[in-house]
């Protein structure tokens, strides 16, 4: 039996990843190339759907490929490559804008959340159009799964309906995906701004974790995160949203479950936890760090097997393709 095939994506939109990828995303992309036939790529598309300047584009893509395989993807086990090697991404993508109703894509709520931020009329047609070449991504591959945190949820749900309605209206060509989501991780929030995700677009500094800072300011930032009045370390999502999402960050880096966290800080106060915490972020990030500059001294080496990553990417969506033009009726090319 074929194994199940997942993608995933991550924008090169900043100069490292944070702890809410790494934990919402990239750490289950690293469990499941043990099962899966995996896919996953840096959307450089995606990037430019916001203005972006062309050296800190390329620069930024080079990071997000080597901190994926500093964080534990293999080069042999999983495809990993870069969006725009594979132009079948944006042939996809047009087809599927034709599919697209105007109210549909704009009950996106991302896209709502960034044009108000930009101002709806300076917003990009392309960050309108944004959540359709995803759903062209994870078709394109055939994907069964796909790994994300939840505010992915409704581009999946995107994804599902266009692949449905082509097949309903060209003939069976689309596996229909399903989000993968574990709960505890689904969505890490702001360490100053608790209830809000922490976001590399909207997050302070003080509020995000980056991969590739050193272990002082990481150990700064955590002991500095909000953390709600009175003094015990519980899991009270609705009125201690701080230490609750510092309880969800040490459990899913450490394996202990949150129970069992709450009784070891008992009658302990913030102080001692919070070092915990801080610990077991610089624990998992230093290492990630030097092989991630590690993989960056070499460019090269990091091109060549974003090349291999590509060909073998190239293949499946030349395939996917194929079918597609022939179903929509675009003309062969003798
Ligand atoms: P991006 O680059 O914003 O984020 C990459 C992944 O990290 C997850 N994530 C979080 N998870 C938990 N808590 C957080 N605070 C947090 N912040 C980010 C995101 O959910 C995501 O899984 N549109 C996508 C990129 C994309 C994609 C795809 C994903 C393009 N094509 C195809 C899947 C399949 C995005 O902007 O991710």
């Amino acid at each position: 039996m074929a194994r199940p095939r997942v993608l995933s994506g991550i924008q090169p939109t900043a100069d490292s990843f944070h702890l809410g990828n790494y934990l919402g995303a990239v750490r289950q992309w690293v469990a499941m190339q043990e099962t899966h036939d995996a896919f996953y790529c840096v959307v450089d598309l995606h990037a430019i759907t916001v203005p972006t300047e062309p050296d800190a584009l390329r620069r930024r893509s080079r990071v997000a490929a080597a901190q994926l395989f500093a964080c534990g993807l293999d080069p042999e086990q999983s495809t990993v490559f870069v969006q725009s090697h594979v132009r079948e991404h944006t042939e996809l993508a047009w087809v599927l804008i034709c599919l697209t109703g105007m109210g549909e894509a704009a009950r996106m709520t991302q896209f709502k959340d960034k044009a108000a931020k930009f101002g709806e009329s300076a917003a990009s047609v392309g960050l309108f159009t944004y959540p359709i070449l995803q759903a062209a991504d994870i078709l394109l591959y055939q994907a069964n799964q796909v790994p994300v945190g939840v505010d992915q949820k409704q581009h999946v749900e995107l994804t599902r309906d266009l692949g449905q309605r082509f097949n309903h209206r060209f003939g069976e060509t689309f596996t229909l995906p399903e989000p993968f989501i574990p709960k505890e991780v689904e969505k890490i929030t702001d360490l100053q701004n608790p209830t809000a995700k922490m976001s590399k677009s909207s997050s302070s500094p003080a509020g995000i974790l980056d991969v590739l800072e050193q272990p002082g300011p990481l150990r700064k930032k955590v002991m500095r995160a909000v953390t709600d009045t009175g003094s015990e370390v519980l899991f009270d999502e609705e009125n201690k949203p701080g230490v609750s999402n510092l309880l969800r960050i040490q459990s899913a880096l450490t394996g202990t479950p949150i129970p069992d966290l709450v009784a070891r800080y008992e009658g302990q106060g913030y102080g001692t936890f919070k070092k915990d915490v801080a610990e077991a972020v610089v624990e998992t990030f230093a290492p990630i760090r030097e092989r991630t500059e590690k993989l960056l001294s070499d460019e090269k080496e990091l091109d060549r097997l974003l090349a291999i990553g590509a060909e073998r990417a190239s293949e499946v969506a030349r395939r996917t393709m194929a079918t597609v033009r022939e179903r929509v009726g675009f003309l062969p090319k003798l």
